[in-house]
């Protein structure tokens, strides 16, 4: 059997006594670079982007809404909303009270609420956003509301937004007309930059009123799109120039327990109308709790779809396989009743492809897409292990290849990358054909550095690789003491030159988890973190960056000493071509605390003396970057002379670009 794990050598252990603090002599290694012929074309997908709802990632972040709980869906219907001046055990005659009205069963929104004016004049109903409300000083915001007034008792509806000490940042009234439901529209500017604003909603006139689907967004969203995504976000995103875009995650695609598994046909068509869910990050660490935390799925599939397409990235859908989280419940649906989650996804395969005379290209079309989307590839489940995972993975396989043989299956190794379930996944995988496996592993940064030839050994004609999640944890996986600091990403820099040396194998690769909101995050690290106002990539963040945007359409050889270069004198290379632009790069890691001198032989080309170099260093392990200091760690650019040999700063990751002359 192939052994897919990778043996390490004492050798390679004995090369990081340097790493430890202890300064290392100054010495200069050759880098021979074999530009003469390609090992293998770089896969466009090769650095991509993970996407999961997960530390409020996406409600709370990407998707620009600043009203929590906007539609009374939540399990307690007016959790996010206050009412200062309402008791619910009187009569409120000096004020009012808002109650929840549960008006459906169905599989769509089931709540509104009926709002009772007794005296206009003391009655408030408030909505903090989720963690405040952040605005900027001179935007527009649009806010919308449905409402049903059918005494016609109730003339007006105002909108206040006010900062934490009630000064007011803007307003706007609405005249609501007698009658049934209808959408009422109004805008205004704030007059003050504010991370935790707060709307209030005071009334004109007296009776009940029902409301729902209380939105409020910014006018300055990512292509001032209505129910748009954030801008600063999406910015980092594309910044990334991601090969692929890979969602909706991660543990809620499988769900706490089925029945609250990611079902991507609930979150398309109109957004008032997508059925709200818990999110299973809601109550996963208790020392992170979050009870606020459920899915609107106002970004659904038709907004991942879209993204990619913006950002220029593959879209990458992960659906069920009828097994819920296996960290939590492990739920099975049986194998005689898998067809509807077999359905799903050649619906969706429709949904992203179908011409718009087929029912679900024709959904996409009314949506304002009907050009398809170029669905390449499906993920089979997102991090399931054992018998029952292949059992069901290999009917999803056999019917999505009879019906569209063209599209790439994804499957997965389960969570760990080693281990008697993760050889087993291998082995399975690899015996049915798998055409790409997932693997995942939040380890040490040690570990990270010490497997950057993991996929040295990896058979070349097996089933090819997707390093779909992994980040270097700093303390252990899942501790809320994890830090997004520069040794991990150094670290994973490290490794990465591994995988970019097996690019032949390796095609699409992805940090994870990508975004996380500051005041209400589960897990760390995180590539992204962000607040109500602003965001930063963190140092793990501009190595992915780096890569990505070097990524080269040729893999080349690299080698010191004949030895291709994995740790030894502290040093990890990788080297691709650039053909559009006619340049060599090459990738050094330095995980030394002494500054190495490195010298090139490229073999194959010319290449002039002049070379651009690309640094991310730090010489503080510990550096991290912050909403106050987003850059402390952030690429450089310089011009240097390469003939003579070049200089790698203490623990850098250095980008060299040569250009081929001609
Ligand atoms: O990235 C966080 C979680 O880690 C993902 O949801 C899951 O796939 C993995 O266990």
């Amino acid at each position: 059997m192939k052994k897919f794990n990778t043996i390490k050598t004492t050798i390679l252990s004995s090369m990081f006594v340097c790493y430890s603090g202890l300064v290392s002599a100054q010495s200069s290694t050759t880098l021979d670079v074999d530009a003469s012929s390609s090992v293998a074309e770089i896969a466009p997908t090769m650095y991509g982007i993970f996407f999961e709802d997960i530390n409020f990632a996406a409600d709370g972040g990407l998707y620009a809404e600043l009203i929590k709980n906007r539609s009374f869906e939540f399990d307690s219907p007016l959790m996010g909303w206050e009412q200062p001046k309402s008791d619910r055990h009187s009569y409120n005659k000096n004020s009012g009270i808002a109650v929840p009205v549960k008006y459906s069963q169905q599989q769509t929104n089931h709540n509104f609420i009926r709002v009772k004016i007794k005296d206009a004049s003391g009655y408030k109903l408030i909505n903090k956003g989720f963690r405040g409300i952040g605005v900027h000083e001179n935007e527009n915001y649009r806010l919308s509301f449905l409402a049903s007034n059918d005494a016609g008792g109730v003339t007006h509806v105002h909108f206040k937004l006010v900062d934490e000490n009630g000064k007011v940042l803007g307003s706007s009234s609405v005249k609501v007309s007698k009658g049934d439901w209808k959408k009422y529209q109004t805008e205004f500017n704030s007059n003050a930059t504010v991370d935790k604003a707060s709307l209030e909603i005071t009334f004109s006139g007296q009776g009940d009123i029902d409301l729902d689907m209380i939105s409020m967004f910014p006018e300055n969203t990512w292509k001032n799109r209505e129910n748009g995504m954030r801008k600063d976000l999406v910015q980092l995103l594309a910044d990334m120039d991601p090969g692929f875009l890979r969602f909706p995650g991660g543990c809620i695609v499988e769900g706490r327990t089925l029945a609250e598994r990611y079902q991507w046909k609930k979150t398309v068509g109109p957004v008032a109308d997508r059925e709200i869910l818990f999110n299973r990050w809601n109550t996963e660490f208790s020392h992170r709790s979050t009870p606020d935390y459920f899915q609107s799925f106002g970004i659904g599939f038709f907004e991942y779809f879209q993204l990619a397409e913006d950002i220029g990235a593959t879209p990458l859908p992960i659906l069920s396989c009828g097994i819920a989280c296996q960290f939590n419940t492990g739920e099975l649906v049986p194998m005689d009743q898998l067809d509807p989650y077999v359905q799903d996804a050649l619906d969706l395969i429709e949904f992203a492809n179908g011409s718009v005379d087929t029912p679900w290209g024709k959904v996409r079309a009314d949506m304002g897409h009907p050009e398809p989307f170029n669905l390449k590839y499906i993920g089979v489940g997102n991090e399931q292990w054992g018998p029952d995972y292949i059992e069901r993975y290999k009917v999803f396989n056999d019917a999505i290849k009879e019906q569209y043989p063209d599209i790439i299956i994804v499957s997965g190794s389960g969570p760990f990358p080693d281990g008697d379930y993760y050889e087993y996944g291998m082995e399975q995988l690899t015996k049915i054909g798998a055409e790409i496996i997932d693997e995942h592993y939040y380890k040490s940064p040690e570990w990270f550095r010490e497997n950057a030839d993991r996929y040295d050994s990896y058979d070349r004609n097996g089933p090819k690789i997707f390093a779909g999640e992994y980040a270097a944890q700093s303390v252990a996986i899942a501790s809320p003491e994890n830090e997004n600091n520069w040794e991990c990403a150094l670290s994973e820099a490290a490794f990465m030159t591994g995988l970019e040396r097996n690019a032949d194998v390796v095609q699409l690769t992805s940090y994870a988890p990508l975004m996380a909101h500051t005041e209400a995050w589960q897990w760390t690290p995180d590539l992204i973190w962000f607040d109500n106002l602003s965001s930063y990539g963190t140092p793990n963040y501009y190595v992915q960056k780096v890569f990505a945007t070097n990524r080269g359409s040729d893999l080349l050889k690299v080698s010191a000493k004949g030895e291709k270069l994995i740790g030894q004198n502290d040093l990890y290379a990788s080297a691709v071509k650039e053909d559009s632009t006619s340049e060599v790069i090459v990738k050094v890691v330095n995980t030394a605390s002494s500054s190495k001198s490195i010298k090139f032989n490229i073999k194959g080309v010319k290449t002039g003396k002049n070379a651009e170099q690309i640094v991310l260093a730090s010489e503080d392990l510990k550096a991290m970057n912050s909403i106050e200091n987003p850059k402390n760690i952030a690429p450089e650019t310089t011009k240097v002379n390469v003939q003579k040999g070049v200089q790698l700063s203490p623990y850098s990751v250095n980008v060299f670009k040569l250009k081929i002359e001609k």
